[in-house]
């Protein structure tokens, strides 16, 4: 596949999954307990001790190669920002910033997020700016279960609070993602798109170049007392 010729995710799935609430209704019930990882422990304890706990803090989840975590880094200097994903690979890849020029306010961590979400909300931390960026969309209507969304760790990942958005360059995932949020916090998020006139990840790039319609979908989970996030 050449660079900008990016295809958007072919599903036989056109709408939201018909079995999404059923399972949103099961996950809201049941607490998810599954036992943590103990290498999942050991990457949660470095983050709390790179993190003093008085800034706010940012989570970039599933940062890939981590181009947006440092892109976050730098517009919100007087923050701390977690490049969280599960490939040592991808994090490892080279960044577009020589070492003496990259911000010291992020950390990039090897985590799965299903233990990583559920380890910082029994921490009790609290997020300022949380960021799910062009998630693996899982497109097959026999995968829903492993969209973030419709997973049993959601609710855990929506406790964390703070300004939570999503974005794909799937339109089913936003309207899932809306819906799950809605349902579970019984709000009234919608789906947005957008132009990416300044992309924060290579995925953002590789969709906008190849002319594709980039959706959003954004939640105040929190606001600060001045009502600013
Ligand atoms: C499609 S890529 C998007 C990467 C990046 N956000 C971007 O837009 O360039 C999805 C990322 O999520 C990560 N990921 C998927 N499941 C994960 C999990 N359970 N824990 C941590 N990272 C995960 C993958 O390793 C991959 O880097």
């Amino acid at each position: 596949m050449s660079y900008a010729n990016s295809r958007i995710p072919e599903s036989a799935q056109q709408g939201i999954h018909e079995n999404l609430a059923v399972r949103l209704r099961r996950h809201a019930d049941f607490p998810f307990r599954k036992p943590f990882a103990p290498y999942n422990q050991t990457a949660f304890a470095t983050a709390m001790r790179a993190w003093d706990g008085r800034v706010p803090l940012v989570l970039d989840a599933g940062c890939g190669v981590g181009h947006s975590t440092i892109a976050l880094a730098r517009a919100h200097p007087d923050a701390f920002v977690l490049g969280v994903d599960q490939s040592e690979d991808r994090l490892a890849r080279r960044k577009p910033y020589p070492d003496a020029l990259m911000p010291k306010n992020l950390l990039f961590v090897r985590a799965d997020l299903v233990d990583f979400w559920r380890l910082l909300g029994d921490a009790g931390v609290r997020l300022w700016r949380h960021y799910v960026l062009y998630p693996n969309p899982w497109p097959k209507i026999g995968h829903l279960g492993r969209r973030w969304h419709a997973h049993p760790v959601f609710p855990a990942l929506l406790a964390l609070g703070g300004r939570l958005e999503c974005r794909t360059n799937w339109r089913v995932y936003a309207e899932e993602f809306a819906f799950a949020l809605n349902t579970l916090q019984n709000t009234q998020v919608t789906v947005e798109t957008f132009c990416a006139q300044q992309p924060l990840t290579p995925f953002e790039r590789k969709y906008r170049d190849s002319g594709q319609t980039l959706y959003r979908v954004i939640w105040n989970g929190e606001e600060d007392d001045d009502g600013t996030l």
